[in-house]
């Protein structure tokens, strides 16, 4: 009687059976893999692991057996019947290959795949961030350049529209010219002062801990009473809704987090000529914490999609100076996240920004 051996030998097992099922010739290998010696297996049935009824005269096996046999491991059975020159069935061959290495190889592989993938994904992520910095930068650069020399130009125009409107008389002709002239320059120190907000540097010694709930609570509170006034002189209704998570805490600085939600909201506001709902929902997961703004707006075609947070692109005409998204994305840079849209032309946009959590260490 053959002795027990190791399941790691690597030849395969082989066993012939007879036309009535019974096992006629086995080797080692098939005998260590079924858990029996090769004399229990010889003159009886298959062992009742890998049995298999209703099996035909000629039907052909193609199988992987995991974990089943009593000798553990992972096999592949084929199983064949053999012919006669007549074309009788005259036996059956089964083979028992033990693929345990392979499968835990290929196991290995999937598993260095999704690493793989995860660290490419981490590479893509950095050399966004990057180009964005970079983007930031330059533009940065030339806001402080021009943002000093119009600011002294509006702040000229400013003073003298100012010290002529206190020269003229009530009824004065001139007096609504002069006041368009301080509007329109109150306007471009606005635009100015975006410029400068899309620019700023990061400062991370002015970031503190900060409430995302909270501050979803101080724009609504600010926003709301004047959506009011304004949708009720027009009739248009705008339902809000909020969805908040507890502990979405993250660093940062809470006037630059307050404007890039207020931008976010405003546009979600302008998007509904006739009215809809907003939902600000706050969520919290391992990766960081995210505030999103859906609203059921105009949406935006592909072109917006793609151009939304280029400063100065807007299809608000006069109306818009194009820098409100810059400053959403400027602001999610400076704070180590991003901003996404999600829109349906007709159906609504829905403005992601997701920021890392207070307890990530991830450094410049
Ligand atoms: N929630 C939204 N729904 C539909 N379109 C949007 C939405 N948010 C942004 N957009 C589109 O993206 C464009 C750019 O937005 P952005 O806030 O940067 O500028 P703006 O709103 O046009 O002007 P500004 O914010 O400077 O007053 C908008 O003109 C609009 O077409
Ligand atoms: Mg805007």
């Amino acid at each position: 009687m053959a002795e027990f051996q190791s399941i790691h030998s690597p030849e395969r097992g082989v066993l012939l059976l007879d036309t009535h099922g019974r096992v006629t010739f086995a080797n080692i290998r098939a005998a260590e893999a079924l858990g029996v010696f090769v004399g229990d297996l010889l003159g009886s049935p298959l062992p009742d692991a890998i049995r298999r009824h209703p099996v035909t005269d000629d039907e052909v096996i193609d199988e992987v057996i995991d974990g089943k046999l009593p000798g553990g491991g992972v096999f592949h059975r084929y199983s064949t019947p053999l012919y006669t020159a007549e074309g009788q069935v005259a036996s059956r061959v089964e083979i028992l290959s033990d693929i345990t290495a392979r499968r835990e190889l290929e196991k290995e592989i999937s598993e260095r795949n999704i690493e793989l993938a995860d660290l490419n994904q981490q590479l893509k992520d950095a050399q966004e961030q990057l180009i964005a910095s970079e983007r930031l930068r330059a533009l940065g650069e030339m806001a402080a350049g021009v943002a000093h020399d119009i600011n002294n130009v509006l702040g000229i125009i400013l003073g003298n529209a100012q010290l002529a409107k206190r020269k003229l008389d009530a009824d004065h002709p001139a007096l609504e010219s002069i006041q368009a002239l301080e509007l329109a320059a109150r306007d471009g120190a606005e635009t100015v002062r975006r410029l400068r907000e899309i620019g700023k540097p990061i400062d991370p010694g002015s970031y503190t801990q900060i409430d995302l709930n909270a501050i979803v609570d101080d724009v609504v509170k600010a926003a709301i009473p004047a959506w009011r006034e304004q949708t009720e002189a027009s009739e248009v209704s705008i339902k809000v809704d909020t969805d908040l998570s507890a502990d979405c805490i993250v660093l940062g600085n809470a006037v630059e987090l307050r404007e890039a939600l207020a931008n976010i909201l405003l546009n979600a506001v302008q998007s509904m000529d006739s009215g809809g709902s907003i939902r600000i929902r706050t969520r919290r997961d391992n990766f960081g914490v995210e505030l999103q703004v859906t609203d059921s707006g105009s949406g935006m075609t592909a072109e917006t999609q793609s151009r939304v947070f280029d400063p100065f692109f807007t299809t608000r005409g006069a109306e818009g100076t194009g820098l409100g998204m810059s400053v959403v994305d400027a602001i999610a840079i400076r704070h180590r996240g991003r901003v996404t849209i999600d829109s349906e032309e007709g159906r609504g946009t829905s403005v992601t920004l997701r920021l890392p959590d207070v307890s990530c260490t991830c450094s410049d």
